[in-house]
């Protein structure tokens, strides 16, 4: 498997994947990152582990329809077989969607369906709600809509501020998208009228 991570920021979760590939690698190779901002700490952790970064810009283009274009471009060039948004903060464009169906992951600080898009954990604070998560889902046109591969749950403590759950969610991302990417990778992940089933590990399949 042909593994494409898009990152917008600090890469906290990029660089785990990478650890835990070290540790205990998946049946498949980190072919690049695609970041749409210069300056990311994804970045470095990539060219720190000799993974190819290529910069998609989203303000280098005039229109939005060339950014798109450029970024199909991009995603193509490392002929993935799974895309791996990491903290990628960009809506994907309808014609990337469609060719990658059900191959391209993305990752949320909620318990989707609640709280989508910007500023989850403030979402679920101001809600008042007492447990949140994350969320790694299938891509589809909608805003973190698409199929639900995996969740964790964060209990929130009273008094809890938006920082601390930021934090205390981020400790449960970075156990759940690894383990997602090996269910990929081991073909354990079968998606069936919009909902994703988990096949049983076979013989010879480790976990
Ligand atoms: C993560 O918390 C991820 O859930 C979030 O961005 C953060 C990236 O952190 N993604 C989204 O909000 C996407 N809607 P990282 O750069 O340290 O991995």
């Amino acid at each position: 498997m042909r593994i494409l991570t898009l990152a917008s920021g600090a890469g906290s979760n990029f660089q785990r994947l990478l650890e835990v590939h070290a540790d205990q690698p998946f049946q498949g190779q980190f072919v690049g990152l695609i970041v749409d901002r210069p300056n990311t700490g994804a970045a470095e952790i990539a060219n720190s582990s000799s993974v190819p970064v290529t910069l998609v810009e989203y303000r280098a283009y005039e229109q939005r329809s060339q950014f798109e274009d450029f970024l199909l471009q991009a995603i193509q060039s490392y002929e993935p077989d799974l895309i791996v948004g990491a903290g990628f903060m960009r809506i994907l464009p309808e014609a990337i969607i469609q060719r990658y169906e059900n191959r391209i992951m993305n990752l949320h600080p909620s318990l989707l369906p609640a709280f989508p898009g910007l500023h989850p954990q403030r979402q679920a604070l101001q809600r008042g709600v007492k447990v949140s998560g994350c969320t790694v889902h299938f891509m589809d046109s909608g805003v973190d809509t698409g199929p639900i591969i995996a969740q964790s749950v964060v209990q929130i403590p009273e008094g809890c501020d938006e920082q601390t759950l930021i934090n205390l969610i981020r400790i449960e991302e970075h156990e759940l998208l690894p383990e997602a990417v090996r269910l990929f990778c081991e073909n354990r992940l079968a998606v069936q009228n919009g909902v994703v089933h988990v096949k049983r590990a076979g013989p010879g399949t480790p976990g």
